[in-house]
């Protein structure tokens, strides 16, 4: 019979995960605490902004025209209990307030309530990303909770999946990593990713800790990419250099790859600031934090960036105040496809500009009403060329393809001055240059 699938958190990682297990086949019901969430969740709608995640549930959803029926949602964790042989935790890990470790109250509230109802035979299976030591620690707290004793196990199984591509990274993963204690739990495993392996994705079954690090480790690297390359953008901009040919060129050597080498105003979004300082927040627990000072460093490149471009900004407006001049920022979520203005840097570019006097008004194609919610002081216009009529500088802060595609020549006619600061260095300066702009971007002074 085929395994029966509860996702116990319905966010970004839960929603996916639950439409993508309803898509392999499986009977799955989703839990969230939010009513709310769950109630448009029945619906088929889906609480985020992401590329193809609507038509997925929407294929699954009970009770929709035409779907398979197979992807349920309640918020009674008895229900939760007695219907999984797997139950999938993929609720939130955030920044702790004030401090750089990670606030695991959700986890272990999942655990509290979800294994007081584990009666018979089930594995649960950790999503979530949280410190080292975590899943040895809730595996014990499992069997103390659960009626079922033993037969209530623990599996770690980190998740990769990028905002704006959550449905693909999730049927089609790039690797599977499963920290089990058991041959039970890898073989339950095996057959809840069986169609993705065939397919091509790498098992890598390992422990507990192992587990738990592949993923904070991968954000950290790929965070000190990005800060690598700003880094060079720093001293592109002291040289006179290029730091766009610069990545291309060593790109080019495959053991660097071209790959998040792409130099601007840097990282945000709910994932990568908070892992790497809860990674080295959990380091230090251990006594093993100057392994991981380093990421002190690529933090602080990563901030700085921001700082960076309220510059660039200034001095490109001819120094001094920003007081009574006009600022049209595109972009507001912390990256392309998305509508997560979550420690958004483009937000953050927009805010510090505006606390100065500069007269802000944003821009995005599907973050606005988040950012209104975070950021209510800011003006914004509802199309891009809303947002520049009458500016004196366009800063370029997320690389939506609508900006890539925008004709300069007809934004021209809407700005005081036809002059533009690209933040994420996407936009094709020649095509701005011919249209009659002044371009300018992070790291290519003379670009
Ligand atoms: C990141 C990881 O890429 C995922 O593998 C991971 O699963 C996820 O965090 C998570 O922990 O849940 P995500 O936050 O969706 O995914 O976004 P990324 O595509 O990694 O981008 C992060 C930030 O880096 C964005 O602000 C983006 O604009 C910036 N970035 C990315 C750059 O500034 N330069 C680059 O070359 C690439």
């Amino acid at each position: 019979m085929a395994l029966k699938i509860t996702v116990i958190g319905t966010g970004y990682l839960g929603a996916t995960h639950a439409a993508a297990m309803a898509e392999l086949g499986f009977e799955v019901l989703g839990l969230d605490v939010v009513p709310e969430k769950i109630e448009m969740l029945k619906r088929g709608e889906v609480p985020m902004y992401e590329p193809g995640l609507e038509e997925l549930l929407r294929k699954h959803v009970a009770g929709i025209e035409g779907s398979s029926g197979r992807l349920r949602f309640t918020m009674d964790w008895a229900e939760v209990g007695e219907f999984g042989d797997v139950h999938f935790v993929c609720v939130n890990t955030p920044q702790k307030h004030g401090e750089y470790a990670c606030d695991m109250s959700y986890v272990d509230a999942a655990f509290e309530s979800l294994a007081p109802h584990l009666h018979g035979p089930a594995l649960v299976v950790g999503k979530s990303t949280v410190p080292v030591g975590s899943a040895e620690r809730l595996a014990a707290r499992l069997a103390e909770l659960a009626p079922a004793g033993e037969d209530a196990e623990l599996a770690w199984n980190p998740e990769f999946l990028r905002e704006g591509f959550a449905v693909g990274d999730t049927l089609h993963p790039d690797r599977i990593v499963v920290g089990v204690r058991s041959e039970r739990a890898e073989k339950l495993l095996r057959e809840v990713y069986a169609t993705p392996v065939t397919a091509g994705s790498p098992f890598v079954v390992t422990d507990f800790p192992t587990a738990e690090l592949v993923k904070t480790s991968a954000n950290s690297f790929l965070a000190t990419k990005i800060s690598f390359i700003n880094a060079m953008a720093e001293v592109c901009e002291a040289a006179d250099g290029d730091v766009v040919k610069l990545a291309e060129a060593i790109g080019h050597d495959e053991r660097i790859g071209k790959k998040f080498l792409r130099a601007g105003i840097g990282f945000g979004g709910g994932c990568l600031p908070k892992d790497i300082r809860a990674f080295m927040a959990r380091a230090g627990e251990l006594g093993a934090d100057q392994a991981l000072t380093f990421l002190r460093e690529i933090d602080s490149i990563n901030m700085r960036q921001r700082g960076q471009m309220v510059e660039l900004t200034r001095e490109a407006l001819g120094g001094g105040s920003f007081l009574g001049k006009r600022v049209a920022v595109l972009g507001a979520a912390f990256k392309p496809d998305s509508d997560d203005v979550r420690d958004s840097p483009a937000l953050n570019v927009a805010g510090q500009i505006h606390l100065q006097g500069g007269q802000v008004t944003v821009y995005d194609p599907k973050g606005m009403d988040n950012a209104r919610r975070l950021f209510p002081t800011l003006a914004y216009a509802d199309s891009a060329i809303e947002a520049v009529r009458g500016a004196d500088v366009v800063l370029h802060l997320t690389e939506w393809r609508e900006f890539r595609e925008l004709d300069p020549a007809v934004l021209g006619e809407a700005v005081t001055t036809r002059l533009v600061l690209d933040g994420r260095n996407a936009l094709d300066p020649e095509a701005w240059r011919r249209a009659g702009w002044t371009y300018r971007a992070m790291g290519r002074p003379t670009a």
